[in-house]
């Protein structure tokens, strides 16, 4: 067995917090993550770092939207964003923000260096520009409407425009990046994206990039020409050496861990880290990192998740109903690392039974339960004397595993290491049908032999369980408990390396089925219905938290979210009811709440907090009819439970008013 024990420094991209972070997401993190564990577990002193990419002009607007201040935005979603990799079991080492001071200062810090250095120039920027969405488009990606060129995101007219900007001189490097490319196959894999990268960019000529903006303002600021930000890749991808603490005067993890073993990508920003950055890094005379991974993307139904087409998957409804382990195995597993793939409840929940409840969960289950028949409980030591050719194939594979996971680990094959960790499972499932223990025991003279088969079972059941760890992080401790392995050695990578290192005498101990078998077609059912539907929202809403708290609709105008047709009891399920305004006031402290005492006639009273103070006096409401949700979970705002939500209408232009319906129904009246 290979016996490194260097450093080992991974990456994700920092993500853009402008909305919550989804199953695709997810999927580059859980992925950075089970390989962390895997190399910690290996005894590499490892660095995982992951963050969040918070300026630019989309998260500009998106806050302009809630009406809130970017920061307050930002700060919001990272807070969410943490929640859940805390929930994912994600044990990254450090969290970096693109708005922390300590990233900030030494982006401006690099920006300075490669403009004394000459690498950066200013220029103007000539192109067409929307002005709505503030952004210059080349003649390649504008639109046309009526033979009026226009804006690809929102279809309004572009004019020509200048801007000064400065601008990178990659075009000097790029002989230099092709030269390295091709001399480290290992750079950028999988590799066939090495050859995009050559043919698509860097042999046809790379244009100089522009590095700066003076339209946006919430950025990191060019120290010494203030009216300019620095744009977007300059400042996301010095996160990766900014967390180390480069330059500064602590720099001791810089040192110890750069360059980084792989950053991990999807496939859409191989561009930037396999040629921007190893630019940047080249012009400051810093080392490359040494792999660059693009990932595929997880698809849903065949089409790249967006909100706007509605098809977005959260993984928290996921995970409450079934637990984190099977989701990370299933991201694992699903799909070869590098290729795009789809997520499908279906096969989401038939792996679940057939890899998880049947391969491993009855495996262990059976181990279990016949060393309890067979030998009161107490695993069996290895008895020499008794011959037990049957299983010598799967005693060796067994004790190669190791290596075989390590080798596909290597090259962040994920879904081909746990495909050799459940080809050993599968053949102890097998190796039980073939020795039949059942028939076995019936024969005292056998003792020996049945012994050494439970032993069997029993030794490659914790290897297994040593090797899932890094995918299925609280899965091994519930199959160490199960096999009475209370000893903490027998638990680890390096015992691994002593085949039968289990000795016998330990006492098992039955426990609940690891993973319980689920009916797949209920499943189903309730995942595309009302539990799965309910959980998304709650997701959904939690992006949305910010209008809520702001008075802003819920819904963004130009994001619509709506699936195209809904079945009439999908309406029913909101109960609305006419309710009249008993008494109201505003929320202490708050700018934006207003809290309600609504009158139900005969469903009695109850207290709706809302966030339309911009919009309404309190006391001009009070005696006012007015619709409410009332059968919607209920909600802590501003420390007050909200027991529904008051229906208004706003439009584009943030005009909001109270939905009502005519004097003359009684309050608790249903509104459908
Ligand atoms: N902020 C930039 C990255 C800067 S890195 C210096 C960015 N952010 S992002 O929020 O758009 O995140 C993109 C990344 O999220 C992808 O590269 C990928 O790792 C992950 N994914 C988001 N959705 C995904 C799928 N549906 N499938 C797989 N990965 C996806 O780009």
């Amino acid at each position: 067995m290979e016996e490194k024990r260097s450093t080992y420094y991974i990456t994700t991209p920092i993500y853009y917090p402008s909305g919550n972070m989804t199953i695709g997401h997810t999927y580059t993190t859980v992925a950075a993550d089970t390989m962390a564990r895997f190399r910690k577990m290996q005894g590499y002193d490892t660095y995982f770092l992951t963050g969040t990419d918070e300026h630019g002009q989309k998260i500009e607007k998106k806050a302009a939207e809630a009406g809130v201040t970017p920061i307050e935005y930002v700060d919001q979603i990272v807070a969410a964003t943490k929640d859940l990799w805390k929930l994912m079991d994600i044990k990254y080492d450090d969290f970096i923000r693109t708005t922390e001071e300590r990233h900030m200062k030494i982006v401006q810090k690099i920006f300075r260096q490669f403009y004394e250095q000459g690498d950066i120039y200013k220029a103007t920027y000539e192109g067409m520009y929307c002005t709505d969405c503030e952004s210059f488009w080349t003649p390649t990606q504008l639109a046309e409407k009526e033979g009026v060129k226009v804006c690809p995101d929102c279809g309004r007219p572009c004019k020509p425009m200048q801007e000064e900007s400065y601008f990178f001189r990659m075009s000097k490097y790029q002989d230099w990046l092709i030269d390295y490319i091709e001399t480290h196959p290992e750079f950028i894999q999988p590799a066939k994206r090495a050859n995009e990268m050559l043919t698509n960019f860097l042999r046809p000529g790379l244009q100089d990039l522009c590095v700066s903006r003076t339209s946006v303002k919430w950025g990191v600021p060019v120290d010494f020409d203030e009216k300019h930000t620095v744009y977007v890749w300059i400042d996301a991808l010095s996160n990766y050496i900014t967390a180390l603490g480069y330059g500064t005067e602590q720099d001791d993890k810089f040192r110890k861990y750069w360059p980084a073993d792989v950053h991990l990508v999807g496939k859409e920003i191989v561009r930037f880290h396999t040629i921007y950055w190893p630019i940047m890094l080249h012009a400051l005379g810093l080392p490359l990192p040494k792999q660059v991974f693009g990932h595929g993307w997880l698809l849903f139904g065949n089409d790249k998740m967006s909100k706007s087409k509605g098809n977005v998957v959260y993984p928290q409804p996921i995970v409450a109903r079934y637990g984190v382990d099977p989701l990370r195995y299933y991201l694992m597993r699903e799909m070869p690392f590098g290729a795009d793939g789809n997520y499908t409840n279906e096969s989401f929940l038939t792996r679940m039974n057939a890899d998880l409840a049947n391969d491993l969960g009855n495996l262990v289950s059976r181990t279990v339960a016949m060393i309890e028949k067979y030998f009161d409980g107490i695993v069996p030591a290895w008895d020499e004397t008794a011959e037990e050719p049957v299983g010598n194939d799967l005693r060796k594979h067994c004790a190669e595993l190791p290596d075989l996971v390590n080798e596909q680990m290597d090259k962040l094959q994920f879904s081909q290491a746990l495909t050799e960790i459940w080809k050993v499972i599968g053949e102890c499932n097998k190796y039980i049908d073939l020795t039949q223990p059942w028939i076995l025991c019936k024969d005292p003279e056998k003792k020996g032999l049945l012994g050494n088969v439970l032993r069997t079972l029993a030794e490659c059941v914790r290897f297994a369980a040593v090797l899932i760890g890094p995918f299925m992080p609280s899965t091994p401790s519930r199959i160490f408990a199960q096999l009475g392995i209370t000893d903490e050695n027998l638990k680890t990578w390096d015992s691994l390396k002593n085949y039968g290192a289990l000795t016998g005498g330990t006492r098992v101990c039955k426990g609940d089925a690891l993973f319980p078998r689920i009916d797949v077609m209920k499943e189903l059912e309730a995942l595309s219905g009302k539990d799965t539907e309910k959980e998304e929202k709650k997701a959904e809403k939690a992006e949305q938290k910010q209008d809520k708290k702001t008075g802003k609709a819920e819904k963004k105008q130009d994001e619509p979210e709506y699936p195209p047709e809904i079945a009439i009891d999908d309406f029913f399920k909101c109960k609305i009811q006419v309710a009249r305004v008993i008494a109201c006031e505003k929320v202490e402290k708050s700018s934006k709440l207003l809290k309600f005492t609504l009158g139900l006639g005969k469903d009695g009273e109850r207290t709706v907090v809302s966030g339309i103070q911009k919009w309404y006096a309190p006391e001009t409401l009070v005696g006012r009819q007015v619709a409410v949700i009332t059968n919607l979970k209920t909600a802590k705002l501003a420390g007050i439970e909200s027991q529904g939500m008051i229906l208004s209408a706003m439009d584009e232009n943030g005009n909001l008013r109270l939905m009502s319906v005519e004097e003359g129904v009684e309050d608790g009246a249903i509104i459908g």
